[in-house]
């Protein structure tokens, strides 16, 4: 996620936004870059660099002690790679206006074309520079820089905040909000931007966190808050109690808490601009790839490691129903050393939130040697998977920091369910109407999710009575299988229980000798048409004195009388239910290890990125 950071006062300007950027840096970033007015306000200057803040430190000694009205930002890289000319801020084309954004513009590819028609020649890759170039434009019209940048705006489609700086009146920021997070700092004749809280604590504690529709007008001396429309408009000052640790996770105890929280927003944010107003999917990142090459694939390998692998899972069930086509799902480490059938009929698909993993990594390139066509879902631009990939679906989820992961999953489900529904409008094997109605549904799950984190109360009544249990299966049929097991990894990975996954049916050729009275069993019973199965499952496992979970549709009463206890989930289209489902569980698990005092954001001997074999 980037980092927006904005300074307006008497300090140096630069030193202040790059101090506002360091404690923004947990956020994670691949470059960085700030704008200042110089010469009285006569220049806008800017200076930027791919990768760490210190490498654009190195570079900003001209600029350590000046004052003058500045901008910084670090970029997550989303369109275009982590590139000196792909880091913000971005120059308008006569250099007198300068922009940094955090968010996606959905149409931007429409409006770069209209410039480009106009003679606005593009030095990036960003969706960001074709904003500043179109507020270029309607300042030339003859508007004043307020006006330029409201007329621009309403031009835009998708999620932005934005703060600028300008030599036209180089004594004011602007900043704008829509979807991604903005807050305004009150000093004592200074004022600050900032993407989130931590970068202005130790200036300041005054803060306004602005809402979606914002549009904010800041001098050393006023903040002047309205609408985008340009209605004026009042926020609550919020005066921070919270120390810089609490506040870089967002107030959260822990970033795991965080990420939870976050997920309707990552799946949004992974839907945006993929989806056209006719609920058809868009998915750009094909292009490369013909009719009748997609036609050819006959055959489907996903390979992926952990959580991922997991998503893989859920994505088999999802694009054997949809595309009829066999669809393998192996974990990279078997893969790389197996003799797998791909060829040159195959689609791989690389499933992996770091883009470094090493297994992962290197069963693209056995599945490249054997000459398969690589598309990767990745959450990190630029990562390795990444570049070596034909075509790569991004997640949008953001930097996630916990090593157990949560929104990468539920985002990369979106992707590979995306993809799956791009193949089949291609195909049109399925009728419009039947796709659409898919897309409508897959739209419908951030507020589905929305609504279980509404519910965590009960969840935490419920981690109170099972924090002192040790042993839990998680048991489903189908989708509800496959989110059994990452259901399962999140408990074992951060409250280090013993948490097993298995096919519900399985069951009695085994694991039911294990249950016995403590033994807590998570029975995924999400899917109506299994519903009576996994009732059985239920019964059988309360017979012999488990504790049974049921995780159930709000509307589903069946499993009341057999289970000690039963989550209510959204109802939500069964191949789509693993995005929700596992929502409460993921709470479940960060609880239970809370309440064990474990170590939950890193946990032991685990790593964020597996780099190595
Ligand atoms: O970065 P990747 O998605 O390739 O990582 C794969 C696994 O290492 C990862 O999902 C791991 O299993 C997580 N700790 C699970 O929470």
């Amino acid at each position: 996620m980037c980092g927006i950071t904005g300074y307006i006062g008497n300090r140096p300007g630069v030193r202040t936004v790059i101090d506002m950027l360091r404690r923004l840096e947990y956020r994670g970033y691949d470059s960085a870059g700030v704008a200042v007015a110089t010469h009285g306000g006569k220049n806008i200057e800017i200076v930027k660099a791919a990768g760490k803040l210190s490498v654009l430190e190195g570079e900003l000694s001209d600029y350590w002690d000046k004052q003058g009205a500045a901008i910084g930002h670090t970029r997550w890289a989303t369109h275009g790679g982590p590139t000196t000319p792909n880091a913000h801020p971005h120059y308008s084309s006569d250099g007198r206006i300068a922009l940094i954004h955090n968010g996606i513009i959905e149409n931007f590819q429409q409006l770069r074309a209209e410039l480009q028609g106009e003679g606005y020649v593009f030095t990036s890759e960003t969706d960001t520079e074709t904003l500043v170039h179109l507020i270029e434009r309607e300042y030339k019209r003859g508007e004043v820089m307020e006006q330029a940048i409201r007329d621009a705006l309403a031009r835009v489609t998708g999620a932005y905040s934005i703060v600028l700086v300008s030599a036209h009146e180089p004594d004011v920021l602007y900043a704008a909000k829509t979807a991604s997070p903005l807050i305004v700092g009150l000093g004592e004749n200074e004022n600050f931007l900032a993407s989130d809280i931590p970068a202005v604590l130790p200036y300041t504690r005054q803060v306004v966190v602005l809402e979606d529709g914002d549009f904010v007008r800041v001098t050393q001396a006023s903040v002047t808050l309205t609408t985008l429309a340009g209605e004026r408009a009042h926020r609550e000052l919020f005066t921070v109690t919270w120390d810089e640790q609490t506040a870089e996770k967002g107030g959260f105890p822990h970033f795991m808490l965080k990420e939870i929280y976050e997920q309707p927003r990552a799946i949004a944010d992974t839907l945006r601009g993929r989806i056209t107003p006719e609920e058809t999917v868009v998915l750009p990142e094909l292009d490369g790839f013909t009719r009748e090459q997609l036609a050819a694939f006959t055959r489907v390998q996903i390979v992926a490691c952990g959580t991922a692998y997991h998503a893989g899972m859920v994505a088999k069930r999802f694009w054997e129903h949809l595309l009829r086509r066999p669809v393998e799902v192996s974990v990279a480490s078997e893969f790389r050393y197996g003799d797998p059938l791909v060829g040159t009929d195959t689609l791989c698909l690389v499933v992996s939130q770091s883009g470094e993993t090493a297994d992962t990594l290197a069963a693209l390139r056995e599945a490249r040697r054997h000459g398969a066509a690589i598309v990767s879902v990745v959450n990190v631009v630029g990562s390795s998977i990444a570049r070596e990939s034909d075509a790569v679906v991004y997640t949008q989820a953001g930097p996630e920091i916990s090593v157990a992961s949560t929104k990468a999953y539920v985002t990369q489900i979106v992707a590979l369910n995306l993809l799956a529904l791009h193949f089949a409008f291609v195909e049109g094997r399925q009728s419009a109407d039947e796709l659409t109605a898919y897309v409508r549904d897959l739209t419908a799950l951030p507020d589905a999710v929305e609504s279980v984190l509404g519910g965590a109360l009960l969840v935490e009544e419920l981690a109170e009575r099972l924090a002192s249990r040790t042993v839990f299966f998680y048991l489903g049929r189908g989708y509800d299988y496959a989110v059994s097991l990452e259901a399962a990894l999140k408990l074992k990975e951060i409250s280090y229980l013993h948490a097993e996954a298995y096919a519900a049916g399985e069951m009695k050729h085994g694991p039911l000798a294990l249950v016995e009275p403590g033994v807590v069993v998570v029975c995924f019973s999400t899917e109506p048409r299994l519903f009576d199965k996994m009732l059985s499952n239920i019964k059988e496992v309360a017979a012999r004195g488990g504790t049974v979970l049921a995780v159930v549709p709000e509307n589903e009463t069946r499993a009341d009388a057999s289970a000690d206890e039963v989550l209510r989930i959204p109802v939500v289209r069964p191949e789509f239910s693993p995005v929700v489902s596992v929502v409460p569980l993921q709470l479940l698990a960060y609880l239970i290890a809370r309440a064990r005092g474990c170590e939950i954001d890193q946990p032991r001997n685990l790593a964020k990125s597996v780099t190595v074999e």
